[in-house]
């Protein structure tokens, strides 16, 4: 089956799932039968396309590596799409998915929800990692896609493209989740693990988690703990049915965290970790954010890097934990694929 998919952002992420449908297109008709087509892009600084017929990845990735504008790719020729913005391109390009992949925005979760439900109410499926609209308004974007009978998606929220919503729907299906705690900024991971193994400074440490592509637009969201915040909130709700707020979930992050305390941490046979956690304790949802230190036989203890982990402590499974990447360009874009994926396969099965 293919599928025309309409871009709204096509900054890290973006680029990472257009590198990737480029080079396993093959591979993903023969062994999946899903082939995508790119109908239109559009990016607040990078400009917009729009081009029914689809467009030739090849030549727009070599376009976007070179750092220019995506209307190069018709230069000379007339562009339909010259300053479209998203709403517009939403409506316009025809598409069957949009993949929204513009910047979090904790505090408003705008302009990604007036995305989503523009997608939602012309009648196409939404794929996202951006964290703001499940955050804020997970249930009530849910019910406006069931209304429609659409999908929503956003695997890449949470653990970038390593599975943990459809774990729950395919794998675990039928537990309940007593509590889950995790690691769920891979920022601050990277920063702690590089303090402890090469004694890097904080600040040369962010650095380079910026260079890498791990951190925030402001990195301010990654070590004062709000993104892992936000995570922890889409967990509670989608998983145990809350209906909690980022301002219900107490929050301290790693700034105040030294190579010394690191250290010492060490010497006590325990490691510095950025842990987001919630219970449900008589039908009350506990969440909360901050640095522990962990016993090194905590499975937790030993991720180490921008990777992820979860445990979840299941009522009929026990304790079970995953671990990941948890941002990254190839590693967040696959969370998009893999969205699509999950949409192909519940659209092949109703026909
Ligand atoms: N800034 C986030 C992180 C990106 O470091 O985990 C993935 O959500």
């Amino acid at each position: 089956m293919e599928y025309k998919i309409g871009l709204i952002g096509c900054g890290t992420v973006g680029q990472g799932f257009l590198e990737i449908l480029n080079k396993k297109s093959e591979y993903l008709m023969d062994k999946i039968d899903f082939a995508a087509k790119v109908v239109g892009i559009s990016d607040k600084l990078k400009g917009s396309l729009l081009i029914p017929e689809g467009i030739n990845l090849a030549k727009l990735l070599q376009i976007l590596n070179q750092g220019k504008k995506i209307s190069e790719y018709l230069k000379g020729k007339k562009n339909a799409a010259e300053g479209m913005d998203p709403l517009e391109m939403i409506e316009k390009c025809e598409a069957d998915i949009i993949a929204e992949l513009t910047y979090t925005d904790i505090k408003t979760a705008e302009p990604a929800t007036s995305y989503l439900k523009k997608a939602f109410r012309t009648g196409k499926h939404v794929v996202t990692s951006n964290k703001g609209p499940a955050a804020l308004y997970y249930k009530e974007l849910k019910k406006l896609a069931q209304r429609n009978n659409l999908l929503f998606k956003f695997e890449g929220t949470v653990m970038s493209g390593t599975p943990v919503f459809s774990l729950f729907e395919n794998g675990l299906a039928g537990n309940e989740i007593k509590e889950i705690r995790g690691i769920l900024n891979g920022t601050t991971n990277f920063i702690l693990t590089k303090m402890e193994e090469e004694k890097m400074d904080y600040k040369k440490a962010l650095k380079l988690a910026q260079k890498l592509g791990y951190a925030e637009a402001d990195p301010k969201a990654d070590v004062e703990g709000y993104d892992a915040l936000v995570k922890i909130v889409i967990l509670s709700n989608v998983f145990l049915d809350a209906n909690i707020k980022p301002a219900d979930v107490k929050r301290e992050g790693i700034s105040s965290i030294s190579k010394e305390d690191v250290k010492e941490a060490l010497a006590e046979g325990t490691r510095y970790k950025l842990i987001a956690s919630v219970k449900k304790e008589k039908r009350q949802v506990k969440a909360l954010v901050s640095p522990q230190k962990l016993p090194l036989s905590d499975p937790l203890a030993g991720i180490m890097g921008a990777n992820n982990a979860l445990t979840f402590d299941l009522d009929l499974l026990g304790k079970m934990t995953i671990q990941g990447p948890g941002a990254g360009k190839i590693e967040t874009g696959y969370s998009i694929l893999s969205d699509m994926l999950a949409i192909h396969h519940h659209l092949s099965k109703q026909i």
